[in-house]
């Protein structure tokens, strides 16, 4: 059953010591229904050192065929968006809050949320980022705990902790690529956003 699914992606995930056991790991795990549907597993993208880390819903279509990260129309929003105050992709550490292309790109439900979360948060242990931030509502929600809508996010610095980080980490929400793309006038609150980010990363 999903608990103890749940337990298993906590010992594998919790004896994962890099990146790269974090993959071997969960193309091992078969606790989530997503993998049987998908055509590749999707972790991340970017330096295991990365300061700045996102986090987004769930792999595309795009996605899953390539077996990265926001390399899709939303990928290549968020890449103007980070661009837009001289931060590149290449020094971003980039994931989702799954790791497998949920069919038709609904919104993972709670319990694939909940099988996955431990290996994110792994993933968030490993690169210790300065800041984390959650791309659209529903990587909010999972990984701030948060319930609030993400108009009421965004904006805002939470603080995300794992038993096993030694600080916390600075946490915040923006508008997600796919939303912007399809109401191009919330943009305008990505730009003050990302200055936000930007700024903090820089030491404000
Ligand atoms: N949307 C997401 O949330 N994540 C991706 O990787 C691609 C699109």
């Amino acid at each position: 059953d999903n608990n103890r699914q749940i337990k298993t992606a906590l010992e594998l995930a919790a004896a994962a010591q890099n990146i790269e056991e974090l993959r071997d790991a969960l193309s091992r795990f078969e606790g989530c229904q997503l993998k049987k549907t998908a055509t590749n597993l999707v972790l991340c993208d970017g330096p295991a050192d990365a300061r700045l880390m996102l986090i987004g819903e769930a792999p595309g279509a795009d996605e899953d065929r390539q077996g990265v990260p926001f390399v899709g129309p939303s990928g290549q929003l968020l890449n103007a968006i980070l661009d837009s105050v001289g931060l590149y992709r290449e020094q971003v550490m980039i994931s989702n809050t799954v790791f497998w292309r949920p069919p038709g790109n609904r919104t993972p439900t709670g319990q694939e949320a909940a099988v996955c979360k431990p290996f994110i948060e792994r993933l968030v242990e490993l690169v210790d980022p300065k800041i984390l931030v959650c791309v659209g509502a529903p990587a909010a929600h999972t990984m701030l705990g948060e319930t609030q809508g993400i108009s009421r996010l965004r904006g805002k610095w939470f603080s995300f902790q794992t038993p096993r980080l030694s600080h916390p980490i600075h946490a915040t929400a923006i508008f997600h690529p796919a939303y912007l793309l399809r109401t191009p006038i919330k943009k305008r609150d990505v730009w003050v956003d990302i200055r936000m980010i930007k700024a903090k990363l820089d030491g404000a």
